[in-house]
């Protein structure tokens, strides 16, 4: 059951700071998500996207800053303003409780669809068998894999695939869900099958940051997008009016690159012939 206090952001990063050796790539990034929210971080290659998903479930440890999902502190116990590190069972408790998806499907490839749902449920948290298989059922059910509950991972698609990548991380009943860049390895006629499920998640009032690429879906799905450049959150603000209004430099920038790409693979690759001309 959630904890949230209403008006508290479920997802709290106060000046998130995070280096590789020396070089900073997370330069204090301050988001705040409220539960129900869907956030599209957007941002071009390197900005530190992934960095800063990974830090949220605690994959990486902050250099500085503090991150809050769900009123908890992550990673660490505040004592008086000093900072413990977490056991690592605490740490697995918190990460069990954020679903992540990421750009390649990391299902497991000997077990079918629905073990593959019911992994976690079963392994970690030590559910009943028979419970957790008939809720990874309702699940495939839910992404539209009903029928493909005992394929392969090498005998689904790659949407299919990751459709399954996405009713694994709900199985665990997540309070939130991460996705990094969830449909960019996927073919392009595959695209569509992956963002409707994540629609649909949406719109039944999962809390969602999702990094990725596809414009429209951030417009018409996302109630906000950040937009992050070397390290830092360049502009945030309500999805439809950053998108169609940026109002920084690097952040039209950007935009016009993206769009321009995705109007490019958009139109046929080999000239149609017109009938007029025949
Ligand atoms: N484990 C690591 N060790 C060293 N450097 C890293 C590591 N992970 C990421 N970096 C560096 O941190 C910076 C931010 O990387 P990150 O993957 O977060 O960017 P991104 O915005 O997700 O980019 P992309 O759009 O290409 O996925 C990059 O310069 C990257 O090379
Ligand atoms: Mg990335």
């Amino acid at each position: 059951m959630s904890t949230t206090t209403p008006g508290k952001p479920l997802v709290h990063a106060l000046n998130v700071t995070k280096s590789f050796h020396s070089t900073q790539v997370l330069k204090g990034i301050d988001i705040d998500v409220h539960s129900g929210e869907v956030v599209c971080l957007l941002g071009p290659s390197g900005s530190g996207k992934t960095t800063f998903l990974r830090c949220i479930n605690q994959l990486e440890t902050i250099n500085g800053g503090r991150i809050w999902v769900d009123g908890e502190l992550m990673g660490y116990d505040d004592r008086d303003g000093t900072l413990y590190r977490l056991s690592d069972k605490r740490i697995a408790q918190q990460r069990g409780e954020i679903g992540m998806v990421f750009q390649r499907f990391n299902l497991f490839p000997h077990k079918t669809a629905l073990q593959n749902v019911a992994e976690g449920p079963i392994q970690v948290q030590k559910r009943s068998k028979a419970e957790a298989l008939k809720e990874a059922r309702e699940l495939l059910d839910r992404v539209g894999l009903a029928e493909r509950a005992d394929h392969y991972p090498a005998q689904l698609s790659g949407g299919q695939q990751q459709r399954v990548a996405i009713a694994r991380a709900l199985a665990m009943k997540p309070k939130l869900m991460l996705f990094d860049e969830p449909t960019s390895a996927l073919d392009p006629e595959l695209v569509g099958e992956v963002l409707d499920v994540m629609r649909e998640l949406a719109e039944a009032g999962m809390t969602m940051i999702v990094v990725t690429h596809e414009i429209s879906f951030a417009r018409d799905v996302a109630d906000r997008v950040v937009f992050m450049d070397g390290g830092v959150v360049v502009e945030e603000g309500p999805s439809k009016e950053v998108i169609a209004r940026p109002q920084h430099e690097r952040t039209k920038t950007f935009l016009r690159r993206i769009l321009a790409e995705q109007h490019e693979s958009a139109v046929p690759q080999v000239p149609v012939a017109d009938p007029a001309d025949g």
